[in-house]
C-alpha cells in the first residue's frame, strides 16, 4: 500500500497497520472495555445532518479560527497525544512541522518523546503544551516553569485521566513503555523489520518532560499503570483554580463532559475547555463529545473557547462540530495512522486530505467562512 492510495482515515489505518508491531498499533487503535465509547464518537455525527445553503455566490473560503488567543490556518489542529517516536522515528518532529506547514496547532504531551523546547524550534506556530498532574508537585512545577521559558502560549490540562483506562487490547499484547524486549516483543518486531531498524537505528525512545523525575531505566510500565500510579486522583478544582493563576496565559481543561463542569471551568478562570472523552480510551461508556456539544456550547460559549475532540474522520464532521458551536476540532487518530504510517509526508498528506474535505463542504454548505456555519445549517434530530 502507498501513500498516494492513502485518501481517508481507512486507508491510513490499514498502512500504519502493515508497518507497526503489533502492540504498538494495538495501542493506537485501540480504547476502553468494549470499546462502546470509541465506536460511538464517529457514530455521532451520523445523528445530525448538514442542511446546506446554495446561491451564495461563494467564491474565497476562510477556514482560520482564532483558539486559546492562537490563530489557526484550518479549524481543526494535532491533539498532543503521547510516545509518538514510537510510531515513528521521527514522531512529534514530524507532527510539528507538518502542522507549522498547514499554520495549524499542535500539542506537546507531558509523556511526549521530544523536549517541548525542541518542539517549540521546530515550529513556532501555533502550539499547547498537554500537562498531566503528576502526584510528584515538583514535577508538577518543573514542567509548568519549562514550558513558560520555552515560550508556549497556552497550557491544556487534561482531567480524565486520573486513573487508568482499561485497556484490554494492552493488556493481551503486554504495551508498556519503553518497548519491552521480551521473547513476545522480540517476535513481533521481527514481523516488522522495517520499524525494527528504524527503530533500533534512530534515537533511543525518552521521555524528556519527565526524565529528571522519572526513572524509565529499571523496568517498563503500561499506560494505565502510570495514569494509575504517577498522576494524582485527589486533583481537584481548587488545585485547578491554583494553577491557572500560576500559569497567567491561556489555560484549558481538556476532558470536560457535563454543562457543569464547563461550568466551573469557567468560573475559575479557564479560557477553554476541550470536550473530549480521550478518544474512548478512559471511560467506556461515557457520552460522546459530539452528542454534548450543543448543551456546553449553549451554557459556556461566551464565556470561553469550546472545543470537541473524538471520532472526527471527515471534514464534514469538522462542519458538523463547528455549526454547533465548536470554535476548533482536535484530531488524534487521524493523524497518528499516517505518522505510523508515512512520517511527516503521512501527516501532511492526511491533513491537505482534510483541509481539501472542509474547503470542499464548506462551499457545498455556502458557506465563506467558518462563522457562516450555524445552528441553521444543521437538521438535529
Ligand atoms: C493515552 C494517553 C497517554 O490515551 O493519553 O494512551
Amino acid at each position: 500500500m502507498r501513500l498516494k492510495n492513502c485518501h481517508n482515515f481507512h486507508d491510513f489505518r490499514r498502512m500504519a497497520r502493515k508497518r507497526l508491531p503489533r502492540p504498538i498499533f494495538n495501542y493506537i487503535d485501540g480504547a476502553a472495555d468494549d470499546e462502546v465509547t470509541y465506536r460511538r464518537n464517529t457514530a455521532a455525527f451520523e445523528a445530525v445532518d448538514l442542511v446546506p445553503s446554495v446561491l451564495r455566490g461563494v467564491k474565497d473560503i476562510d477556514m482560520s479560527v482564532t483558539v486559546l488567543g492562537q490563530k489557526l490556518a484550518l479549524p481543526v489542529y494535532c491533539s498532543p497525544t503521547a510516545l509518538q517516536r514510537l510510531f515513528h522515528y521521527d514522531g512529534e518532529r514530524a507532527v510539528a512541522a507538518a502542522a507549522n506547514t498547514f499554520e495549524t496547532m499542535f500539542g506537546v504531551s507531558s509523556l511526549g518523546t521530544i523536549s517541548l523546547e525542541e518542539a517549540r524550534r521546530i515550529s513556532s506556530g501555533p502550539q499547547v503544551y498537554q500537562f498531566y498532574f503528576h502526584k510528584d508537585r515538583g514535577l508538577n512545577r518543573e514542567m509548568m516553569a519549562r514550558a513558560k521559558h520555552a515560550g508556549i502560549n497556552a497550557m491544556v490540562l487534561t482531567v480524565d485521566s486520573i486513573t487508568g483506562g482499561n485497556r484490554e487490547r494492552d493488556k493481551r499484547t503486554g504495551f508498556s513503555i519503553p518497548f519491552k524486549l521480551n521473547l513476545s516483543g522480540l517476535i513481533q518486531f521481527a514481523m516488522r523489520p522495517a520499524w525494527a531498524l528504524n527503530y533500533l537505528t534512530h534515537e533511543k525512545f525518552s521521555l524528556p518532560q519527565l526524565d529528571s523525575h522519572v526513572d524509565m531505566g529499571s523496568g517498563t510500565m503500561s499506560i494505565s499503570k502510570y495514569f494509575t500510579e504517577m498522576l494524582d486522583p485527589e486533583l481537584s478544582w481548587k488545585d485547578v483554580e491554583d494553577m491557572v493563576a500560576d500559569w497567567g496565559g491561556q489555560f484549558a481543561l481538556k476532558g470536560v463532559i457535563s454543562t457543569q463542569d464547563a461550568r466551573m471551568a469557567a468560573d475559575i478562570g479557564c479560557n477553554g475547555i476541550v470536550v473530549s472523552n480521550h478518544g474512548g480510551r478512559q471511560l467506556d461508556g461515557s457520552r460522546t463529545a459530539f452528542e454534548q456539544l450543543g448543551d456546553v456550547v449553549d451554557t459556556v460559549g461566551d464565556r470561553l473557547d469550546v472545543m470537541m475532540d473524538g471520532g472526527v474522520q471527515r471534514g464534514t464532521h469538522v462542519l458538523k462540530a463547528l455549526a454547533m458551536g465548536a470554535k476548533a476540532v482536535g484530531l488524534g487518530r487521524y493523524y497518528l495512522f499516517p505518522l505510523a504510517a508515512a512520517g511527516q509526508p503521512g501527516v501532511e498528506r492526511a491533513l491537505a486530505n482534510m483541509k481539501a474535505e472542509i474547503e470542499r463542504g464548506m462551499r457545498l454548505m455556502g458557506a465563506e467562512k467558518v462563522s457562516d456555519l450555524t445552528r441553521q445549517s444543521l437538521y438535529i434530530r
